[in-house]
């Protein structure tokens, strides 16, 4: 039985298996959770993410789609990164933030993760109201497989977040 919860706090402090980066195609890192990770992670993080970009993603990584790296300086082993749709760049379709959790749900998987960690993707520079990610994110969660992924947390930077996430895990 999973266990989904919602709690405050700094994704970059969270002990889990892995925490998902709210990331750009680029990979090479921003402001936002992706900053304070690469920053949490240190340099290396950055030297993978380019090892990626020179071979399997020299295109970047597509929105909706996720990808691992190891997590270096951070207190988890792995940061699955995953890029969220940008309402600033009319990127709107819902489908493509469900995309977000799945695909990093079945990453997260894939490397025998059984705990993970999700920031509000989408919710911050890219535009998405929280309200609306935190019922995407819930449902995307609660419907997923992803086999031995028993404990899903959200880690909520804010109050605001922190609220609309309950009220949806209250049901
Ligand atoms: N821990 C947890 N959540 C955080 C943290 C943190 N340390 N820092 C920010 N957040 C929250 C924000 O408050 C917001 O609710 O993460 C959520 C997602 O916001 P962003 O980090 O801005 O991510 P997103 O909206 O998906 O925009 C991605 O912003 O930082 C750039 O490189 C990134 O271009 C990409 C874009």
């Amino acid at each position: 039985m999973r266990s989904i919860t919602a709690h405050r706090g700094d994704l970059t402090h969270e002990r889990v298996d892995a925490i998902v980066n709210a990331a750009n195609s680029s990979l090479l890192g921003g402001g936002g959770v992706d900053g304070a990770i690469h920053r949490a992670a240190g340099p290396r993080l950055l030297a993978a993410c380019r090892e990626l970009r020179a071979t399997t993603l020299p295109d970047g990584l597509p929105v909706g789609d996720a990808v691992a790296t190891e997590a270096f300086d951070l207190p988890c082993r792995w940061v699955v990164h995953t890029v969220g749709p940008n309402r600033h760049a009319g990127q709107t379709d819902p489908a493509l933030l469900v995309s977000c959790f799945t695909r990093s749900l079945e990453v997260a998987a894939g490397l025998g993760a059984a705990s993970l960690a999700f920031p509000a993707v989408s919710a911050g520079v890219y535009g998405w109201d929280v309200r609306e990610v935190a019922r995407i994110a819930v449902a995307a969660v609660s419907a997923n497989p992803a086999p031995g992924v028993d404990d899903v947390r959200f880690v909520l930077f804010s109050a605001d977040a922190l609220a609309a996430f309950e009220e949806v895990l209250r049901g």
